[in-house]
């Protein structure tokens, strides 16, 4: 036994290093030397190939606009607070309930605030403070350099701007949201025809305001659903056009969004009321797939005790 291990610990030391055939692991220098050449073209040539391709695909690509945005085509409506499960419920009377909603509204509005140290540059102007038609035109052309950018107030948005009210209203029950239409290069929104909006935004109408309208999503919820306020630029409940289109973040590196405010302001309380807010445009759709094309559904429970 002893004899035969030892003879089979030789043989493995023979297949490593075979001194008579000057063979390493059964290959003589000459064979693993064409081995490894073969492996470092191989290698080289993929890496090329790799190279190459990312090189032909950069020349394609724009600095100025992205290369494909089929996929965001219709923009999307979001929220501020952006909370889980777009459920916000609180207790008026309890600071600790609504702090966590006040707070991102808050943070979110900073970036509106205007100081002239922070625009020493003046790539942001005051595009006047009533809606106006879109300004330039979709696609675009890079050669005109930066663009300013309509600046947008905080202040514009009154009740909702957090500035007399730190608690947004929620301390009366009274909660607002904070809406924006997700910043698309080169979109230019088309205001809605008269015929196929809601009448409560008929009667807000203005030609160069993109409405946004807030409503209860269940028939059972129309009637908890209370008052709705709505702030903007002035006080149109929409996004003004003068705000479109964006030219990206190279041109306009300083482009606010335009933002619109909504205040429930006779919610009922102690139960949950199911809201849908909807923008309108000719050009803006919504889909069954995606819930945030166009439109957002928040729940409210504001609780009384
Ligand atoms: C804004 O708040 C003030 C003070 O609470 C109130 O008098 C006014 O009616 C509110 N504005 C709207 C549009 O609700
Ligand atoms: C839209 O309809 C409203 C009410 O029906 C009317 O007052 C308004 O003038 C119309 N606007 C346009 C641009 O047709
Ligand atoms: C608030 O809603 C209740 C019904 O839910 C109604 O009786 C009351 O008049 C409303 N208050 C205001 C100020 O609209």
């Amino acid at each position: 036994m002893a004899r035969g291990k030892k003879e089979g610990d030789g043989n493995w030391k023979k297949f490593i290093w075979n001194s008579e055939k000057k063979e390493f692991l059964g290959r003589t220098g000459g064979s693993w030397f064409k081995i490894l050449l073969f492996y470092v073209i191989f290698y080289g040539c993929l890496a090329g190939i790799f190279i190459g391709t990312i090189q032909v695909m950069l020349l394609t690509i724009s600095e100025f606009e992205p290369k494909y945005q089929d996929r965001v085509a219709p923009p999307g409506l979001t929220a501020i607070p952006q909370v889980f499960k777009m459920e916000i419920s609180f207790n008026p009377s309890d600071k600790n309930t609504y702090e966590k909603y006040t707070k991102l509204m808050d943070t979110f509005l900073k970036a509106y605030e205007f100081n002239q140290e922070q625009d020493a540059d003046f790539e942001l102007e005051s595009c006047a403070t009533e809606p106006s038609t879109h300004k330039g035109e979709a696609p675009i052309d890079p050669s005109l350099g930066k663009k300013p950018s309509c600046r947008f107030l905080r202040s514009w948005l009154d009740n909702c701007s957090g500035i007399n009210d730190p608690s947004f209203g929620y301390k009366d029950g009274k909660p607002c949201v904070l809406i924006k239409l997700n910043r698309i290069m080169g979109f230019i929104p088309k205001p809605p025809l008269n015929d196929s909006i809601p009448p409560e935004v008929k009667a807000r109408f203005n030609p160069y305001i993109i409405p946004v309208h807030c409503a209860a999503k269940k028939e059972e919820d129309i009637d908890k659903i209370g008052t709705v306020e709505y702030y903007g630029m002035g006080g149109y409940g929409g996004f003004p056009l003068q705000y479109y289109p964006y030219y990206g973040k190279l041109l306009q590196p300083k482009y606010q969004q335009p933002l619109v405010a909504v205040q429930f302001t006779n919610l009922t309380s102690d139960t949950e009321v199911r809201v849908e807010c909807k923008v309108y445009g000719q050009n803006i759709h919504y889909s069954d797939k995606d819930r945030f094309q166009g439109r957002f559904d928040l729940k409210f429970d504001i609780k009384s005790s």
